[in-house]
This record gives C-alpha cells, sequence and structure tokens, in this order.
C-alpha cells in the first residue's frame, strides 16, 4: 500500500524548488477513486463538474452539499491513498460564515481531507473561519464555473493586463489566508506561470498552461467516457465511452441471438434433484 498523501505534503511542493509536478483527477465514486489510487494520483478532486458529468446537468449550479457529501463518502469508502478534496458546492459558502464552516464539516466528516471552493480575495473571511475550524481549503480562481452567469459562460479569464494582475493579488491574499494550493482555470499560460511564481503554495492548472505546479483533469475527460465538446486543454488517454458502447452491443447480440448465458455462466441443480424432478417430465441432466 503506498503512503497517504496529506495536505502538508502537498502544500510545500514547487517545481521551482525541483519537485516533480502534482497529479489530481476528479471521482465521484469508489470504483473511479480505486482507479485514480491504483494510478498513482495524488489528490482526488471530488468535483462539483459531478453535475454536469454524472448528473446531466448543463452546469454545476445544481448540486448540493448532499449532493456532495454522498459522492465524497463514496470516495472515501474506496480508502484511497490519495488526497481526497471535496467541491464545496454554490451557495454553500456564500451566506455567512458559519454556514460555510459547518457545510465544509459535512464535507469533512463524509471523508474528504480538504474542501475547495472558488473565488478570489471576496471570500477571504469565509477561507479564514476554515482555517480556523481545522479544515484545510483549496483555492480556485479564473474560470469559476459557479460565475458562469455573472461570466456570461463558460469563458477564459485574465486576459487583460488588470484582470491578470487582479488574478495575482487573489491568489497572493489566499495563499496568505492559508489555502494550501490553488487551482487556476481557464486563464493564458502566461498568467499560469505568473500566478505560480508569485506565490509559496502549489498552483495546479487546469486550461492554465504547463507553468503551472501540476494538473487537474475531469475523470469522463480523460478516459474519453462521454462524447461532448472537449475544451481544447483536454487530452483523452482513452476511449471507454466507445468501448462501452462496443462491449454493451455485443451483450445485447448474445442475449438476443441465445449465445448467452453459456452453461458455464449458469447454476445447475443438485445430481439427485435433477433425478427427481425428471418425473415431472422434462427429462433433466445434471451438469
Ligand atoms: O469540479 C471540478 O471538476 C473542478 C475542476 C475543473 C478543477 O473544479
Amino acid at each position: 500500500m503506498s503512503a497517504r498523501i496529506t495536505v502538508p505534503s502537498v502544500q510545500g511542493r514547487k517545481v521551482r524548488r525541483g519537485d516533480v509536478p502534482l497529479v489530481m483527477v476528479t471521482a465521484y465514486d469508489a470504483p473511479s477513486a480505486r482507479m485514480a489510487d491504483a494510478a498513482g494520483i495524488d489528490m482526488i478532486l471530488v468535483g462539483d463538474s459531478v453535475a454536469m458529468v454524472v448528473l446531466g446537468y448543463e452546469d454545476t449550479l445544481q448540486v448540493t452539499v448532499a449532493d456532495m457529501a454522498h459522492h465524497t463518502a463514496a470516495v472515501a469508502r474506496a480508502t484511497p491513498a490519495s488526497l481526497i478534496v471535496a467541491d464545496m458546492p454554490w451557495m454553500s459558502y456564500h451566506v455567512s460564515v458559519a454556514d460555510t464552516v459547518k457545510n465544509a464539516a459535512s464535507l469533512i466528516r463524509a471523508g474528504a481531507q480538504a474542501v475547495k471552493l472558488e473565488g478570489g480575495r471576496k471570500r477571504l473571511p469565509m477561507v479564514e473561519a476554515l482555517i480556523d475550524a481545522e479544515i484545510p481549503v483549496m483555492g480556485h480562481i479564473g474560470l469559476t464555473p459557479q460565475s458562469v452567469n455573472t461570466m456570461g459562460g463558460f469563458k477564459v479569464q485574465g486576459r487583460k493586463h488588470e484582470a491578470a494582475l487582479a488574478l495575482v493579488e487573489d491568489a497572493k491574499a489566499l495563499a496568505h489566508a492559508g489555502c494550501f494550493a490553488i487551482v487556476i482555470e481557464g486563464v493564458p499560460d502566461e498568467v499560469g506561470r505568473m500566478i505560480t511564481e508569485s506565490i509559496d503554495v502549489p498552483t495546479v492548472g487546469i486550461g492554465a498552461g504547463a507553468g503551472c505546479d501540476g494538473q487537474v483533469l475531469v475523470f469522463h475527460d480523460v478516459l474519453g467516457i462521454e462524447d461532448r465538446v472537449l475544451p481544447k486543454f483536454v487530452r483523452r488517454y482513452a476511449d471507454l465511452g466507445a468501448e462501452g458502447v462496443r462491449a454493451l452491443g455485443a451483450y445485447a447480440d448474445d442475449v438476443r441471438t441465445g449465445r448467452f448465458p453459456s452453461a458455464a455462466e449458469s447454476y445447475s441443480l443438485e445430481a439427485r434433484s435433477a433425478e427427481t424432478l425428471s418425473l415431472y417430465g422434462t427429462p433433466i441432466s445434471p451438469v
């Protein structure tokens, strides 16, 4: 069994200090967590992207703390060595500091070792309260999917001078408040690098270029489980969607043509029962 990845072991990881980049992938249930763990992934993110890739919603705004706790618990039951980070869903950290801590605690009790929340300086009171309550926090800046309506779509952020500098200030403030790592999503490569160089905790990029201290992708995108439109930053490492359709088609064909199940895939009577039951008409032979 590999050693458990912990928040302190992630917090110090910086590529500029010679560390190997961090690898994070989303997972939403026990089998996907077991696969990520077996692949030696450092961190599993129980992302609110579960809303889109598993539950079929158009955006991430539809999932609740209860939904996230349900998926976090499933991931935790796989007991991965990877660090489990659970996303705080929309409206779980926007209303009050007290609600924020209570909601994050539900995710920790479900099995996460840390929570992630979206937004920069305006989230500082929430971040500080969580860290005060001994709940490690991962920040998330740039293209923050919970702001889809404010952004007018899933759009690359920080393309202009002022917006890029604002993201650097957000990252510095989150790191200063105690975030142990920061996800940077959907920003130009140069901005990802600038942010990474400005802070002492690791950055984990998604569509933020090669200059970050690690990368994160969505499980279903990496494995090609769905045929959705893919953003340009996704690299597919398998085509499990097509393979799944092929396998299910072969199963349907075997059932319809009587090739499934075979004798080897069926149970049989004990020899004596086969004999007595054959008295009722149909001859039954024990296998
Ligand atoms: O929910 C998610 O999958 C995420 C990643 C895109 C970082 O937040």
